[in-house]
């Protein structure tokens, strides 16, 4: 369609720079290595041979995903996104650039809660314990049990704001065809 050609076209100007695309991808991964761990890590009756290297993974995992977001939100200030094509109207923008900071926003709730609940209940914490980075938090077990709630909370509406963010990006991908896609999938404007 030529109207989809001209915007997926126009996408190789108005892409994602790399270390924007290649930050979004690897939390996007580990984002989802991470949830189904921390599903199977926690079904009753689990081996402790499987449940451990799961609890390891997934603490550890979760830290790798507060540094990402941490980094994305440095270089989005200094780099802001590139303008979207004029054919997204008005009130997708605005679901869009809702969406996307409040995917920020629950990803660091979820990773500091989950700092907060291991600190606080005095587990260990591998990776960070290796490399000598100080607990910045008491041991409390009501602050490891409210952070324990918080994060057993927020994992919905992450999951289901995750479905929403693939809909919308599968929907301006394969329906829409504009470009929007493709902001993030460089090798896609390539073949426009
Ligand atoms: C974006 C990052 C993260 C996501 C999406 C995530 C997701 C989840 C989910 C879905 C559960 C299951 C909760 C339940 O069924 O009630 C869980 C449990 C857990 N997570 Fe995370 N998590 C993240 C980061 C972290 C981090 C950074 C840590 C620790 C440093 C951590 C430690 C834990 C622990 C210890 C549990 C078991 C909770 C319990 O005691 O029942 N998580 N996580
Ligand atoms: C198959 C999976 C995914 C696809 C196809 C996808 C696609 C996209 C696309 C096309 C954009 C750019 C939208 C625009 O141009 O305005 C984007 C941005 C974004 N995505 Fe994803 N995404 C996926 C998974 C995820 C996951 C798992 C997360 C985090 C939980 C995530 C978080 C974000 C955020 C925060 C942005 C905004 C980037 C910024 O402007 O800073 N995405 N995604």
């Amino acid at each position: 369609m030529k109207v989809g050609r001209e915007d997926a076209a126009m996408s190789q100007v108005n892409a994602y720079k790399r270390p924007a695309v290649w930050l979004h991808w690897l939390t996007a991964l580990l984002v989802f290595l991470t949830i189904p761990a921390a599903v199977i890590m926690l079904q009753p009756g689990i081996e402790r041979g499987l449940q451990d290297p799961l609890f390891v993974f997934h603490k550890n995992v979760g830290v790798v995903i507060f540094v990402l977001v941490a980094l994305r939100l440095i270089y989005r200030l200094l780099n802001p996104p590139p303008p979207l094509p004029e054919s997204v109207p008005t009130l997708q923008r605005l679901a869009a650039e809702t969406t996307h900071w409040l995917l920020y926003v629950l990803l660091l709730v979820m990773t500091i809660s989950g700092y907060v609940r291991v600190t606080a209940g005095g587990f260990p914490l591998e990776g960070l314990d290796a490399l000598g980075v100080p607990r910045f938090l008491p041991r409390s077990d009501e602050l490891a049990n409210t952070a324990k709630a918080v994060h057993s909370v927020v994992r919905i509406p992450l999951v289901l704001l995750i479905f929403v963010h693939i809909g919308a990006a599968l929907y301006h991908g394969i329906i829409r065809r504009d470009g929007v896609l493709a902001r993030m999938i460089p090798a896609m404007s390539k073949r426009a």
